[in-house]
């Protein structure tokens, strides 16, 4: 047992302290219910928790990782159909006996080659791959249907969708409405783009009102933070201060994954001390760092104002109008209020800054 390997974890005793979450989250597939979404911060253990939960149950499913098309701005259906393909290999690799009928009833159609363990899909793009992964959706609630089971459909970063010139909302309400085995996990640390990508509040929107269980995952407590590293080292043999154990906390926020970070490195270097958490701390900001570069390289025309924005609040939280005043006297120009609202709206979407009591932060 570990709490410092790196990844998601797939192991209920690897995972820490998500007793609660992990037995709603099973609850809701053993009700069938249609929609759960699983939300929380960046590296909270969302994947972790799902993953989790498929292995403790060995629970047919199928995975679709959207995380792969983070650093795309516009993409075709194809490319969400490149992941529906991984996800149904792996499926049928690790569920072996939904594999004979599947491979069976997608033999002879046209938009997939099909051999003795996996499929190949042709690349199927626009309203053809729509109607082909809609196909696809009616062949596995079948197969489910005639095993008496359900297939968990879980998309990590559903958010990311908003990618595909689709409206990815008649996807998912297509599974909704017709399918009745394949409830559906929605994962998202993006709440803000995951709710404008599938509309439950839109009259216009095909998902207006649909039911929907949501599983919010949120930062460990201190406590449950120093309990973590705790525990941890002590499986490793390693010792360390309540007071630094503390600091080491404080100095993450308390984020699962930054925790999980600083014990793995203390692992190797078998010891953990205040040098260990400076070079550790370095290291997350040199990731957080890469984050930001590919954030900007999507804006290249923004670039100086969204840097000039985050070294404003580096310093102390401000308001929507001093952070403007000051943009504006920087360049020496006004800015459109909706524009200005919207460097800060994908700020916060992309996880960079919060908004709190009426002011942006880190
Ligand atoms: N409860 C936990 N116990 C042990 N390790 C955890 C826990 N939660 C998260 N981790 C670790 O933190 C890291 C991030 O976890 P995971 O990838 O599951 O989070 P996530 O919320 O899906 O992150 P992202 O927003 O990047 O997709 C991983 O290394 C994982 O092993
Ligand atoms: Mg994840």
């Amino acid at each position: 047992m570990s709490y410092f390997k790196l990844g998601p974890k797939v192991r209920r005793e690897e995972l820490y302290n998500r007793e609660d979450e992990l037995n709603r989250l099973l609850k809701c597939w053993k009700r069938g219910d249609p929609i759960t979404l699983v939300v929380g911060p960046r590296r909270v253990g969302k994947t972790s928790l799902v993953l989790t939960a498929i292995n403790e149950k060995a629970q047919p499913s199928l995975i679709f990782d959207l995380t792969r098309l983070k650093r795309i701005r516009r993409t075709g259906f194809e490319s969400f159909m490149l992941i529906v393909e991984e996800a149904l290999n792996s499926f049928i690799e690790r569920f072996s006996r939904f594999r004979v009928k599947l491979l069976r009833a997608l033999r002879g159609r046209n938009e997939v080659r099909v051999t003795e363990h996996s499929v190949l899909f042709r690349a199927v793009d626009g309203l053809e791959g729509e109607l082909f992964f809609k196909k696809l959706i009616d062949i596995i609630d079948a197969i489910a249907a005639s095993f008496k089971v359900n297939v968990v459909l879980v998309f990590d970063e559903i958010q990311e969708a908003r990618r595909i010139a689709t409206s990815f909302e008649y996807i998912i309400s297509y599974i909704y409405e017709y399918s009745t085995r394949l409830p559906m996990t929605l994962i998202s640390s993006q709440e803000g783009l995951m709710h404008k990508l599938l509309k439950f509040d839109d009259v216009e929107s095909p998902l207006y009102k649909a039911k929907y269980t949501e599983i919010k995952l949120t930062n460990f407590t201190e406590k449950q933070a120093v309990g973590f590293l705790e525990r941890g080292l002590e499986y490793h043999g390693i010792r360390a201060s309540l007071e630094l154990l503390k600091k080491i906390a404080k100095a993450v926020g308390c984020n699962p994954g930054w925790l999980t970070i600083v014990g793995n490195r203390a692992v190797k270097a078998r010891r953990i001390d205040e040098k260990l958490l400076e070079k550790v701390t370095f290291e997350i900001s040199t990731i957080l760092q890469e984050e930001l570069e590919s954030f900007l390289e999507l804006r290249p025309l923004a670039r100086e104002r969204y840097l000039f924005i985050l070294r404003s609040l580096a310093s102390s939280p401000k308001s929507w109008k001093e952070l403007k005043s000051s943009l504006e006297a920087r360049l020496n120009k006004k800015i459109g209020n909706k524009n200005f609202s919207n460097y800060l709206h994908n700020l916060v979407d992309a996880g960079f800054i919060i908004r709190k009591e009426g002011a942006y932060q880190i």
